[in-house]
């Protein structure tokens, strides 16, 4: 029986691992290496307040626009509705390999709902434009 996630040591073996996987994928890990170059140890942690700030009700741990990020980087790349699948897929498997329980699965929902409403913001027909 694994675990479930209840502390923030949890949130950050997940947002580790996760971040492992996503840099290496053949599918989105070049978005963030080659195009959005990002500073690793400046992002994690901001991803570790994010996920405790939704799973494990710190309203102080995060206090960010993250909509406007990712509006930001659509200017550099088309966010496309497979990118959000990918990457959501890399999530659940990632949850799934080292959690179980109802804060995995809420873990699990809350990723999907996000992706979900963000996906047809990117890619679609009421889709904000990319300039690229
Ligand atoms: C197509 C899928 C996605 C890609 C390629 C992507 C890429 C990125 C990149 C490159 C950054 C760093 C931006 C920067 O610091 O300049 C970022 C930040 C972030 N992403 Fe994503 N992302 C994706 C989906 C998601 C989803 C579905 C969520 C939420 C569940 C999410 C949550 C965040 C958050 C919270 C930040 C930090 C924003 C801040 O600095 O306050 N991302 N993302």
């Amino acid at each position: 029986m694994k675990p479930d996630i209840s502390t923030s040591a949890d949130i950050r073996i997940l947002i580790d691992t996760f971040y492992e996987k996503v840099q290496t994928d053949v599918v989105i890990g070049y978005i963030f290496n080659e195009i959005a170059h990002v500073n690793w140890a400046h992002h994690l942690p901001i991803m570790y307040a994010f996920w405790e700030f939704l799973l494990l009700d710190t309203p102080d741990a995060y206090r960010g626009n993250p909509i406007q990020k990712h509006l930001d980087l659509h200017q550099k790349i088309p966010l496309k509705a497979e990118y959000f699948d990918r990457w959501l897929s890399l999530f659940q498997t990632t949850v799934d390999e080292l959690f179980e329980g109802p804060m995995a699965d809420n873990a699990k929902f809350r990723a999907f709902a996000i992706s979900e409403t963000w996906k047809p913001k990117f890619d679609g027909p009421f889709a904000v434009k990319s300039t690229t």
